[in-house]
């Protein structure tokens, strides 16, 4: 169960969170809990969670270890800091700041290389839906990974894919559960083809769009459905905390 804070939260205010989150979760430990934070709160709750079962992550990063590029955060950086994960190509970054395929690839084959776990973000947008174009748009983003990732040197932990429909994100209007299991189920699927069953069968792959504390028991329930990955309800520690928890009651 990943907490993406997107764009919020002060040091003060993520430490607090931590702080609150830590106690309500100690007994989810069959879940895997990360927290994707913006850069200038890693370093901070890296170190609150060094010894609990919680892997901090940054929501992007760039893909040359350092160098002229303004404004932009290494991987280096990022391990420095104690992160351990990264989201590449969320549909956020991919709309307003214009991410291509060709970047999320080369992002999701830095982070592999460098050992910061990828959770790479796939999705369409509500036309697309609309006009049965669904599987074509996620279908490419998921095979544009592999023209730079050598499948053949990573194992199903190596990565961890998201399908998170556009339409969905932030909007109230989550996916029903068929609808999430049947876009993951062919992401699996696609991903067996492409890098073999093994692959397929060990990699995790989460939905993400609207998760709430109702909907998180049905849509974890589907066959291929192994986790989510929260925006908004994610932002509060006790919000947060059951996701974790209810994740924890359908996977025991
Ligand atoms: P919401 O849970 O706010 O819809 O956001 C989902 C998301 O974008 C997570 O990365």
């Amino acid at each position: 169960m990943a907490a993406n804070w997107k764009m919020n939260k002060l040091v003060r205010e993520a430490e607090d969170y931590v702080a609150r989150l830590l106690p309500q979760i100690s007994d989810a430990r069959e879940v895997d809990v990360a927290i994707f934070a913006p850069f200038t709160c890693l370093h901070a709750i890296a170190r609150m969670t060094q010894d609990a079962p919680v892997l901090v992550g940054a929501q992007d990063f760039y893909y040359e270890d350092f160098g002229a590029f303004t404004g932009e955060v290494s991987a280096p950086m990022l391990k420095d800091v104690g992160a351990g994960a990264v989201i590449v190509g969320h549909s956020e970054r991919r709309e307003i700041f214009g991410e291509t395929n060709e970047m999320v690839a080369r992002k999701t084959t830095k982070a592999v290389s460098a050992g910061l776990l990828p959770i790479v973000c796939v999705g369409e947008i509500k036309e697309e839906r609309d006009a049965g174009r669904m599987w074509e748009k996620v279908g490419a983003q998921v095979r544009a990974v592999f023209e730079y990732l050598d499948a053949g040197e990573i194992g199903g932990d190596a990565l961890v894919f998201a399908y998170e429909p556009v339409w969905a994100i932030g909007t109230g209007e989550v996916a029903s559960p068929e609808d999430a299991q049947d876009a993951i189920g062919k992401i699996r699927g696609l991903l067996g083809d492409l890098v073999g069953e093994g692959f397929a069968e060990e990699v995790r792959i989460l939905y993400g769009g609207s998760i709430k504390a109702d909907n998180i028991g049905e849509i974890m329930a589907q066959k291929d459905v192994d986790g989510g990955l929260v925006g908004g309800a994610s932002l509060e520690a006790d919000s947060f905390a059951k996701l974790v928890n209810g994740a924890k009651a359908v996977v025991e």
